[in-house]
């Protein structure tokens, strides 16, 4: 009964659609757990590209049921939207299960998201905009509205009322803006419902069940560890759990059930939106790397920030999430590079001018915020890397590169990406069983 989680280990895009892909499509099922659809994963094959948001990257494999799990934020205008968009490409969605215990993303969250981030200034987080961190802060405030909730029209309306009596008050008198219509919305709400029923599902129990008849499930994060709520750059987090513990509570099923944990890491570091950055460069490197990994949003088309490989980021992650596995994705970028810097640990100056060496992720974000990166530097290679299918047959620079990482990280590097097509890849350890 493998129960696989696959994560992402740094600030998220490091390629968690493809490698879902390929573990994904040889299981039985594939589980998103978190976050909604701030995601924007992508999955090429042969020459078709799918940029997925919301739903888990196992909709593109036939042989796959792809879940949405309770811990996920569904924005129904979107969930029907991107099954339309595929159907009409010839993906058959009729398999996938949506959590009746998930909260929905209402139109309210996603102008609440927007006039906060308005609000905060300087001090904006740069999210989505996809009415992520409302939409969790209703679950939490205890006025959210789930799945199951959008079948009953009496049942709706008292849960909407309740949901935007406060919200109102704050969108006219602080924000300047038109009060929503509970009425209104209800029915919006209630006619999505209707369209959305076919693929409601008790998906806790339908997951627990094959895990016990030995089936095998593959749990997909959205985002990151570094964008986690409660180990990620707080406040410059999103508002769910994208580490492994998440996968249990987004998608109920016990830490026993729970056979391999997967990192993602790209060989190099991308963010977007706000928030500290260590090894970010911000000079012609940087631009290169953007260039060359064609770094741009796909969600919002906001260009990623670029910088070297933090091992700091690296270990963290392999604390949190527990990992047993990296997957280090696009290592071909880096090809033609003389010298690529790793940063090994930080040096934060203090307060009072003395310095102290990190080799652990400091908790206290004003220690993140003024780390700088002591970098270690390995030699390059010119050799194109992205037909070569056993490790063996890659440059010797490029292998001492992926150990010094392996060793650095604190974890086996067990698949390498090495472009974005499927057969893009080098595979160390089998990550199936
Ligand atoms: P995700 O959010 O973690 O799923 O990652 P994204 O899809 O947002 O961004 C990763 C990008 O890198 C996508 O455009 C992928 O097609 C691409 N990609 C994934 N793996 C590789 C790789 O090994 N090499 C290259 N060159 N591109 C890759
Ligand atoms: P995938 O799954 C990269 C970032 C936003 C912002 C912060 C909060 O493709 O890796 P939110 O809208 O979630 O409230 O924004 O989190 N962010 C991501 N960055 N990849 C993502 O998803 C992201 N999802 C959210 O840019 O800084
Ligand atoms: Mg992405």
């Amino acid at each position: 009964m493998p129960g696989i989680i696959l994560v992402g280990a740094q600030w998220g895009d490091e390629g968690k659609g493809k490698a879902t892909d390929l573990i994904g499509s040889k299981v039985d099922y594939v589980a998103r757990f978190n976050g909604g659809n701030n995601a924007g994963h992508t999955v090429v094959v042969d020459d078709e590209s799918y940029a997925l948001h919301l739903l888990p990257s196992g909709i593109i494999s036939p042989n796959v049921t792809p879940v949405i799990g309770n811990g996920v934020v569904v924005d129904p205008e979107v969930l029907l939207q991107e099954i339309e968009g595929l159907q009409s490409r010839g993906v058959d969605c009729s398999r996938l299960l949506v959590s009746e215990a998930a909260h929905i993303i209402a139109p309210y969250h996603r102008v609440l998201d927007k006039v906060t981030e308005r609000f905060l200034g300087k001090r904006k987080i740069g999210t989505t905009g996809r009415g992520i961190g409302p939409a969790y802060a209703d679950k939490v405030n205890r006025v959210g509205i789930r799945v199951h909730d959008l079948f009953n029209r009496d049942h709706l309306h008292d849960k909407v009322e309740a949901s935007l009596r406060q919200k109102n008050q704050m969108l006219v008198k602080l924000y300047n803006r038109r009060p929503i219509d509970v009425d209104v919305t209800t029915d919006e709400l209630l006619a999505l419902g209707e369209r959305m029923r076919p693929y409601v599902a008790n998906t806790s129990l339908i997951l627990n069940n094959a895990l016990d008849e030995g089936k095998s499930v593959l749990f997909e994060g959205g985002q990151a560890t570094m964008l986690d709520v409660d180990h990620g750059t707080y406040p410059f987090v999103t508002s769910s759990n994208p580490t492994a513990g998440g996968a249990c509570t987004g998608t109920g099923v016990g830490p026993t059930k729970i056979t391999r944990v997967i990192g993602v890491s790209k060989a190099y570091v991308t963010r977007v939106g706000e928030g500290a950055f260590p090894t970010e460069l911000l000079d012609e490197q940087g631009e290169w790397l953007r260039k060359q990994g064609h770094e741009f949003g796909v969600t919002t088309g906001r260009p990623r920030r670029c910088g070297w490989f933090d091992a700091v980021v690296n270990r963290y992650a392999t604390r949190i999430n527990g990992l047993t596995d990296i997957v280090l994705t696009k290592l071909d970028v880096l090809t033609g590079l003389k010298e690529i810097p790793i940063c090994v640990a930080y040096d934060v100056r203090n307060s009072d001018g003395t310095h102290t060496r990190y080799d652990d992720m400091p908790v206290d974000q004003s220690a993140f915020v003024a780390a700088t990166p002591i970098y270690e530097t390995m030699p390059g290679w010119t050799e194109d890397i992205s037909k070569v299918h056993s490790f063996e047959d890659l440059p010797a620079t490029c292998r001492n590169y992926v150990r010094r990482l392996e060793e650095l990280s604190r974890c086996r590097i067990s698949l390498i990406g090495t472009g974005p097509q499927r057969d893009h890849v080098i595979v160390l350890h089998d990550l199936t069983v």
